[in-house]
């Protein structure tokens, strides 16, 4: 089979990894890069850490408003498809650069495969909420991460083509986990001590574009006596430049603003810090994955069970929300998070036997994995294998 696929942001790269790898064990990839996201620290540095092969085509469209990229993208897309002419094309999660992909799949009448699909924060101010809802819309096989997921899409009619497939995210993370510690020396690099620092990364609209969310949260991390290491996404960077909050945690001392950082490097610090403070919804998961605890910079998460697991809570982007729940420590449950058994770094192989039954010609992929990845809930043990 031939399947297009279709990546453009950080953390698409980061999804692809495994899925690719898995893919072309029995089937034909084309890789397309969109080009959404272009600086090197948030693109290159993944292909070349994640082992993630190069894209086949990158269509460069750059940044823009909402509707000049993504116009970009379906233009670009539809030719590729026209060119290639895959069996499928394949889209990940929730950017522009799925949405484009989404549309000009459907348009021609492709089969259209959404990994990630069926999460949904109900907040329609999101960019994401609307790429969410649009492409699960069109797509012909539904790949969810969580049961949740499954009932959102049963909730709005959707239920053929819907398969619980388990978290793509979660193998990267494993892979990554077990090479973390001996690949990446970030932690001495800034001089932090293990469990003794706050990991920060705020790149969400509802934050970067509204300068009085953004000073609540610069003003939280200033009031804190931890070092606290923010890789700031190039979106946040200039918001903070131009309200002159860029020099006030500078002058803070404590706050380390570096650069973005490749995913082994943030993997690392991810694992060791004491609290991880995001609105990323990627970053949410992997704090749960390693069992840190997490403060979502935001009021409601796709991710609900890490928020019922006990490993996250949201605060919103209100310095006092920020403050109280730095200072409440949080009592490791002892649950499982629902859904962990899905936890097993597996879902690529899922996603594969699902293209097989529901679009199957071609061969039969491969296993790779032969054993689960275990997990612990009751400790902050490292993912084993
Ligand atoms: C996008 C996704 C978001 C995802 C995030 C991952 C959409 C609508 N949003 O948000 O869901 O969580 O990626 O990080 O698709 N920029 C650079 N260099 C780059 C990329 C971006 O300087 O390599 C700057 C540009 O000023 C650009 C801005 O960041 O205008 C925003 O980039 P864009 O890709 O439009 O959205 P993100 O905020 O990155
Ligand atoms: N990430 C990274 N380096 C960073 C920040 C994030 O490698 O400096 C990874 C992180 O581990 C996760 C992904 O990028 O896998 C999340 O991307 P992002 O927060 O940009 O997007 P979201 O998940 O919110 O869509």
């Amino acid at each position: 089979m031939k399947i297009l696929s279709i990546v453009g942001a950080r953390p698409q790269f980061v999804k692809a990894a495994p899925l690719s790898k898995a893919i072309r064990r029995g089937h034909e990839e084309i890789l397309v890069h969109t080009g959404q996201h272009y600086d090197d620290a948030m693109s290159r540095v993944f292909f070349e850490g994640l082992d993630l092969p190069e894209p086949d085509v990158n269509l460069g469209v750059g940044s823009g408003s909402h509707a000049e990229q993504t116009a970009r993208m379906l233009v670009g897309i539809e030719r590729l498809i026209q060119d290639h002419r895959p069996h499928c094309v394949l889209v990940y999660g929730d950017t522009n650069s799925t949405l484009a992909g989404a549309l000009a799949a459907s348009k021609l009448g492709l089969p259209l495969v959404h990994v990630e699909a069926g999460l949904r924060s109900f907040n329609r101010t999101m960019p994401e909420e609307i790429n969410r809802i649009l492409t699960d819309r069109v797509s012909t096989l539904l790949l969810c991460p969580t049961q949740t997921a499954v009932d959102n899409l049963r909730c709005e009619g959707i239920d053929s083509g819907v398969h619980l497939v388990g978290d793509v995210m979660f193998d990267a993370a494993a892979w990554a986990a077990r090479r973390a510690d001996s690949h990446s020396d970030v932690i001495d690099r800034l001089g932090l001590s293990r469990g003794d620092y706050l990991l920060a990364t705020v790149h969400r609209a509802s934050n970067t574009d509204d300068v009085a969310n953004l000073s609540q949260i610069v003003e939280a991390f200033v009031e804190q006596d931890r070092p606290i290491v923010w890789p700031v996404h190039p979106r946040s960077r200039k918001t903070l430049a131009m309200h002159g909050l860029l020099a006030r945690l500078e002058d803070a001392g404590h706050v380390m603003l570096i650069e973005p950082l490749g995913y082994l490097d943030f993997v690392a610090l991810t694992m060791h810090a004491a609290f991880v403070l995001t609105d990323s919804g990627g970053v949410q998961k992997e704090a749960c994955f390693h069992r840190t605890p997490c403060i979502t910079l935001r009021d409601e998460t796709e991710w609900v069970e890490t928020v019922r697991g006990g490993w996250n809570r949201l605060v919103g982007s209100d310095k006092a929300r920020i403050l109280a729940a730095l200072a409440t420590p949080f009592a490791p449950p002892t649950k499982p998070v629902d859904g962990d058994e899905l936890w097993d770094g597996r879902a690529s192989e899922r996603i594969c036997d699902s293209l097989q039954q529901v679009l199957g010609v071609g061969p039969t992929v491969r296993k790779a994995v032969t054993k689960p990845v275990g997990l612990t809930t009751s400790d902050r043990a490292p993912i084993t294998i």
